[in-house]
């Protein structure tokens, strides 16, 4: 941070988890916070500008939500996909630990004035610094696969989510056609890091996107272990093929 950034006006600032006890998570965090201002443009890059429409069909199911929680919500994707619903009139809150992408969300959500009621919390999601059972909706796009405990991320959900509530995580994934999946693998796993590397000086970051997805289980494991939380509810459907998926889940 240095003395020239914009202040976060509904910011509050919550350091309940010491970074440097865990590796991945101190990681993912300079990374992110590293990555920031490349991170838009690149997105539009690697999906043909197709996220956005993504992102819109996956905040559907929060169109008529009151409170939702956007969790790791980078530079405010999802807040955008959601307030563009032309029913969505409640509030967002914007969780992320990269200080320095919430300043950019913050920015582009000043575009939606002052109907958009956004508030920025700089903080764990796998230690979500709120009271229990305040969110009637809850969104993410592109974060699982970066968590460090899986479990510890959707304890933390169950807990802060009203009973009846929704989330919606939308996620890369894992075609189901085989053939479709080779293309896709060869897409994502050599062509993204090569062309990515014309387009930011920070070459760590995008041979780590293809690798997270790597070790990221397929859709049906995903829901598999979701369940033992004991949701209500938990399905999945893909995007384009597989490419991504969107998970629901209902508590
Ligand atoms: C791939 S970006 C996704 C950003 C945004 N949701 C989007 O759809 O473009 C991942 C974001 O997750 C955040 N993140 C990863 N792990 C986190 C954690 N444990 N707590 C809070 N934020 C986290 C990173 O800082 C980063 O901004």
């Amino acid at each position: 941070m240095n003395g020239s950034e914009p202040k976060l006006s509904k910011q509050v600032e919550l350091m309940v988890t010491d970074y440097n006890q865990h590796e991945k998570k101190s990681f993912v965090r300079k990374m992110f916070s590293d990555i920031a201002p490349d991170y838009d443009h690149l997105n539009r890059i690697i999906s043909f500008n197709l996220d956005f429409s993504w992102r819109k069909k996956s905040t559907e199911n929060l169109e008529y939500s009151n409170l939702v929680l956007d969790l790791c919500a980078g530079t405010g994707d999802m807040a955008s996909a959601l307030f563009s619903h032309k029913n969505f009139k409640g509030k967002i809150i914007l969780c992320d630990f990269s200080y320095e992408m919430l300043v950019l969300a913050r920015k582009k959500l000043q575009n939606y004035g002052e109907k958009a009621q956004i508030y920025l919390v700089c903080g764990d999601v796998e230690k979500l610094p709120f009271k229990a059972e305040i969110f009637d909706g809850m969104m993410l796009g592109f974060s699982l696969r970066n968590l460090e405990s899986q479990a510890d991320f959707y304890s933390e959900t169950k807990r802060v989510l009203q009973k009846g509530g929704t989330a919606s995580f939308l996620e890369i994934a894992h075609p189901e056609n085989i053939l479709f999946s080779r293309v896709f693998y060869l897409y994502f796993y050599k062509w993204v890091p090569f062309i990515s590397q014309f387009f930011t000086k920070r070459k760590y970051a995008y041979k780590y996107l293809p690798d997270s997805l790597k070790i990221f289980p397929k859709q049906k494991e995903v829901v598999k272990f979701i369940k033992t939380f004991d949701f209500e509810e938990v399905t999945y459907h893909n995007v384009m093929g597989g490419m991504a998926a969107v998970y629901k889940l209902v508590k």
